[in-house]
């Protein structure tokens, strides 16, 4: 079977790459397996769950639904930007202080649709809270507490 590829230059937590990427890769696969960041997880892989949540160009999107060879000059963030272990952000904090995660799988998505909701809307309504969540899926069924720490990192 023939192999399509096409390389593609993009922005990635404020680093450049230039990839040549197989033409079906997605992009959470040339994340994850080519990029070494594994933050954004693959859960459905089908775009129902929103682990593979990253920002596109500060909107976030399943990044399980987009083709890597269509990303060409377009930035990606990733939960990898937030911060570290060592230096959480101020919404990571308020995840941690308020058990805005149980197992943590789809602490990700949940917060990077968070951060695009703070940045683009700094005092938001529960409703507007829920609305930016509203694509992913927490299966340890915590939405009250990542709720509450959406509200508090607003606060701050
Ligand atoms: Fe992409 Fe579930 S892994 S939406």
């Amino acid at each position: 079977m023939p192999r399509f590829t096409r390389r593609i230059r993009i922005e990635v937590n404020g680093e450049f790459h230039e990839i040549e990427v197989d033409t079906r890769w997605t992009l959470l696969s040339v994340l994850r397996d080519e990029l070494g960041l594994t933050g954004a997880k693959r859960g459905c892989d089908r775009g129902e769950c929103g682990a593979c949540t990253v920002l596109l160009d500060d909107v976030p999107i399943n990044s399980c639904m987009a083709l890597a060879a269509l990303m060409d000059g377009r930035a990606v963030r990733t939960v990898e930007s937030l911060g570290t272990a060592h230096s959480l952000n101020p919404l990571q904090r308020a995840f941690l202080e308020n058990d805005g995660a149980q197992c943590g799988f789809c602490s990700p998505g949940f917060l990077m649709s968070a951060a695009a909701l703070l940045e683009s809307n700094p005092r938001p309504s529960d409703d507007e809270i829920k609305a930016a969540l509203a694509g992913c899926i927490c299966r340890c069924n915590a939405y009250g507490r990542i709720i509450e720490s959406v509200r508090a990192a607003a606060r701050q």
